[in-house]
């Protein structure tokens, strides 16, 4: 299917690898030209030139921290205009992150996983309402259905994101002028963190990976990982030509992990 999303420019934040990385893939697919957006300069142009030789698109790295007030002023200055944003990773540096943290502990998770991002998101809105195109995509969690105690301070921080993204859907100024602004939550997905992560809890416990893998998945009825690949085609549709009557939504992309409708 053509996204009817030709040219357009498509600025994705936490893209140089992971699910950040496979939006921008299938977004260059599509023949956006893409912006990428992380903090590792090297592993950034890497991920950029494959883009550019796999796709044929104009693909350009802007090295930057997406969570930090200056990195957001650096992004909108260098990238003021684009048609498409994608809010991926961000992650607070503090380690303290279930409910009794401390005060800079929830300053830090706010501002990494909601701040930072709503700031992007009001400094690109405005132009794009102009422009008469607006595709907005936050990926945040599947703990905004499933809040957990230890990892209480994002579920608040992704919550909060994907109830202004729903905010600004309610705003007719921008939904007449066909800006969308959707949560894609994704379960679990086999990025190299995730994988990362499993290899650490199995050495911690002192047991195999495929122990901790089980464990980790039980609670998802596709008994699988999720492909990141598989979730870019996904947050690729809500940014497409195509996708404009759908407004102010959270997607769960879980194999089925959320139990409930809504
Ligand atoms: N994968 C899952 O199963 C899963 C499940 C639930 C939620 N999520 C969320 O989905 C997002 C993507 O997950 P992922 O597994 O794809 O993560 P990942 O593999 O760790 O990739 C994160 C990407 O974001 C960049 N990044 C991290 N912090 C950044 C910052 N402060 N500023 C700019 N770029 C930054 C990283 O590059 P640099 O390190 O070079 O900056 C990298 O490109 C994350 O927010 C994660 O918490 C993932």
């Amino acid at each position: 299917m053509d996204l009817g999303i030709r040219g357009r420019l498509a600025l994705i934040c936490g893209a140089s690898r992971g699910l950040g990385f496979a939006c921008a893939g299938r977004l260059a697919e599509a023949g956006a030209q893409v912006v990428l957006v992380a903090r590792e300069a090297a592993n950034l142009e890497a991920a950029a030139a494959a883009l550019r030789a796999r796709h044929g698109v104009q693909a350009r790295a802007l090295a930057a921290d997406s969570t930090s007030d200056a990195g957001c002023a650096a992004i909108l200055r260098e990238c003021p205009a684009p048609d498409i944003l994608v809010l991926s990773g961000g992650w607070p540096a503090a380690t303290q992150r279930h409910g009794d943290a401390d005060a800079a502990a929830v300053q830090s998770a706010l501002q990494s996983m909601l701040l930072a991002q709503m700031a992007l998101v009001a400094g690109v809105a405005p132009g794009m309402a102009a422009r008469g195109f607006g595709r907005v995509v936050a990926v945040t969690s599947r703990l905004i259905k499933n809040p957990e105690w230890e990892l209480a301070l994002p579920s608040v921080a992704r919550l909060g994101l994907s109830a202004y993204l729903k905010a600004a859907s309610r705003n007719a100024a921008w939904a007449r002028r066909n800006v969308t602004f959707n949560s894609l939550l994704p379960g679990v997905f086999a990025s190299e963190t995730q994988v990362a992560q499993t290899e650490r809890l199995a050495r911690e416990r002192h047991t195999d990976i495929a122990t901790v893998e089980t464990e980790r998945l039980s609670l998802t009825p596709a008994g699988r990982w999720g492909v990141p690949d598989e979730f870019g085609a996904c947050c690729a549709f809500l940014c497409s030509a195509h996708a404009g009557f759908i407004n102010g939504q959270a997607l769960a992309i879980d194999g089925g992990a959320h139990g409930g409708l809504w």
